[in-house]
């Protein structure tokens, strides 16, 4: 099992191209512990079971929103149109590190106190069960929503519209990070 985990640049190429050609859509993940706020764009993510209903995020090790989601108890999941570009940019290109990212922002408390971003109309929030490290340099977090709210249908707005973006943080920074 161990020479069938070595790392190949033609899988890896070929992994990208597989992944990038799905163009999933964005997400803001949303956190909140004692006094900090959190909040970044995310692109790993999914349903992760139908009965019940849970879903599932993955957060970057590097990030800000990382360091506070370990200590709160619920996470928020906003799912951004094609109007939110200025939120895709704000919560993916600044980190939390160096500015308030909801300095200006219209919240609304969710369940266990977590920031919901007024301009999102579609939006799940609940209780996180425990984060999952498998090695990478992301970490699983799974949802399960105690709140939601549904505008109906919608076009997302899609990582490829969102590939000149620069994180706030890129994966490198993490100090744990062995993926
Ligand atoms: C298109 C795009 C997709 C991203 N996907 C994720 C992701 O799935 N998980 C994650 O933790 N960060 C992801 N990021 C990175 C963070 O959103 C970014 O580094 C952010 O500035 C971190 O903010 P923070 O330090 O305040 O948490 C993505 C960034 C971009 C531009």
């Amino acid at each position: 099992m161990a020479g069938l985990r070595e790392r190949s640049a033609t899988v890896e190429a070929q992994f990208d191209a597989i992944v990038g050609a799905a163009d999933p859509p964005l997400v803001v993940v949303t956190a909140a512990a004692g006094s900090h706020r959190a909040g970044c764009l995310v692109g790993f993510h999914c349903q992760s079971s139908i009965e019940p209903r849970l879903y599932c995020v993955l957060l970057s090790k590097a990030n800000h929103t990382y360091r506070v989601a370990r200590h709160a108890d619920c996470l928020a999941v906003h799912f951004l149109t094609e109007a939110d570009m200025h939120l895709a940019r704000h919560f993916g290109e600044l980190t939390g590190d160096r500015v308030d990212k909801f300095a200006d922002l219209e919240v609304i408390e969710g369940p266990g106190g977590v920031p919901v971003l007024r301009q999102c109309a579609n939006w799940l929030a609940g209780p996180r069960s425990g984060l999952l490290d498998e090695g990478g340099d992301h970490v699983y977090a799974v949802i399960h929503p105690a709140a939601v709210s549904a505008a109906g249908p919608f076009r997302p707005l899609r990582a490829s519209a969102a590939a000149h973006l620069t994180p706030g943080h890129p994966t490198s920074d993490s100090e744990d990070a062995t993926g």
